[in-house]
């Protein structure tokens, strides 16, 4: 009898340690292996842009971005490009989702899907302090406009009469070509620009124009990856309703969406 016991238990060891295949997964390490990688243009203060002292990209879509990754129980991994390689990068599956001050179109939701509107934003033109011809956008007429290329602003910016529209890279760079004197007008999106002014110390400039429209960001995944854009939904409705979006919103504006 005892022998048969033995043998028995010795069986089903067996077929335990066979089952398992020798390698237990360990928990931790599957819930690490859950990454997110999401691109942005971190040049586009305050939303996303890189802290001068840790390097890290920082800004309200990178802080929403990681609440949201958590919500979801993925790591959010950060890493930046040109704005207009983004759709693109999506496109190649080079990344999992995008998020960058991005404006919901309709061009662009034909090759992505877009989450729920996180941001309500639009377009304002920004001047040196001393220019007191342009008001508004009929006034840029026959001007030279700085925009960041493959932006809603650029392409309004290209709608404007006998203008001469410059494209740059980054939209600091657009900025700079108007410090420098190259341009009469940016045009690009309101909070950036209010934060360009009020931040980044260009006493030399002011914001003008009514906001031109209204825009709404949202962050975007490939158009196949339908699971994932339903999955940041939820934890951007979970957010909302939590309060954390609030507070990452009041951080960023210092005033309650
Ligand atoms: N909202 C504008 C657009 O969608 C500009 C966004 C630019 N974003 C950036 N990170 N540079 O075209």
């Amino acid at each position: 009898m005892k022998k048969i016991a033995l043998l028995l238990a010795a069986l089903m060891a067996l077929t335990l340690l066979a089952g398992c295949g020798g390698q237990p997964a360990k928990p931790a390490e599957q819930a690490k292996s859950k990454v997110l990688n999401v691109g942005t243009d971190a040049g586009f203060a305050p939303f996303e842009f890189q802290d001068e002292v840790s390097k890290k990209y920082v800004g309200f879509d990178i802080d929403l971005m990681e609440a949201v990754g958590k919500q979801m129980g993925y790591e959010v991994k950060i890493q930046s490009m040109g704005f207009d390689g983004l759709i693109p990068a999506l496109e190649a599956g080079n990344i999992d989702a995008l998020i960058s001050g991005m404006t919901i179109t309709p061009e662009r939701a034909k090759k992505v899907n877009f989450s729920k509107p996180y941001y309500k934003s639009g377009l304002s033109i920004v001047v040196k302090m001393d220019n007191n011809n342009i008001k508004d956008f009929k006034a840029l007429e026959g001007k030279k406009l700085a925009v960041q290329i493959g932006t809603t602003g650029a392409m309004e910016a290209k709608k404007v009469k006998d203008a001469t529209v410059r494209e740059f890279n980054t939209a600091p760079e657009a900025f700079m070509e108007l410090k420098a004197g190259g341009v009469d007008a940016v045009v690009n999106d309101l909070p950036v620009n209010e934060y360009y002014i009020a931040k980044a110390g260009a006493k030399d400039a002011k914001v003008v124009g009514e906001p031109l429209n209204s825009e709404e960001y949202g962050i975007a995944t490939a158009k196949k990856n339908t699971e994932l854009i339903e999955k940041i939904n939820k934890a951007l409705d979970e957010l909302k309703k939590n309060g954390e979006y609030e507070k990452i919103y009041v951080k960023w504006f210092g005033k309650k969406p």
